[in-house]
């Protein structure tokens, strides 16, 4: 299955958070914010020691970080491909872009490839019903996509990432 590995966490990288917010009470959400920040998702770890630094449940922790769509409990790869699935873009061809990432990329919606560089996710319009089918890859916006148009992207997206890297 594509699920990125999962590399020890390092929590001593929240010390500095701790430190920062120590007079604050009520600061989990801008913690939880930095701790994504630093790890690109809030690990178990992370999450069971924010509930006992701040001495509040571990189950209103996961409650807050659940309740919040920017929050991310999963690691996810480095870039974030989003396949519009709304009715306009369904009946255009979405599903034949997700068989083409698919097959390319070996992931399904919810999956981050083996190498943590992409993961995929399936959104309901995203208010460009005319452009459809659309994708958002990290920020950029893509309109009328074809199977080939979006592999093309996809990897000239990650390959110049790397570069820059
Ligand atoms: S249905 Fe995809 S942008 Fe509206």
């Amino acid at each position: 299955m594509g699920t990125a590995n999962n590399t020890a966490v390092d929590v001593s990288l929240m010390d500095q958070v701790f430190e920062k917010y120590r007079e604050q009470q009520g600061a989990l959400i801008p913690i939880l914010q930095k701790a994504q920040g630093i790890y690109g998702y809030l690990p178990p770890e992370i999450l069971q020691l924010v509930a006992s630094r701040l001495g509040v449940a571990l189950g209103k922790v996961y409650g807050v970080a659940t309740f919040y769509s920017q929050f991310y409990l999963e690691q996810r790869g480095k870039h974030m491909l989003r396949l519009c699935d709304g009715t306009a873009c369904h009946v255009r061809g979405t599903t034949r872009l997700m068989t083409a990432i698919e097959e390319e990329y070996g992931i399904r919606p919810g999956e981050t490839t083996e190498d943590g560089e992409l993961s995929l996710e399936v959104v309901y319009c995203l208010g460009s019903c005319a452009l459809a089918p659309v994708a958002v890859l990290d920020e950029q916006v893509m309109g009328r996509l074809r199977p080939e148009t979006l592999l093309q992207q996809v990897s000239n997206h990650i390959s110049s990432q790397q570069v820059m890297a």
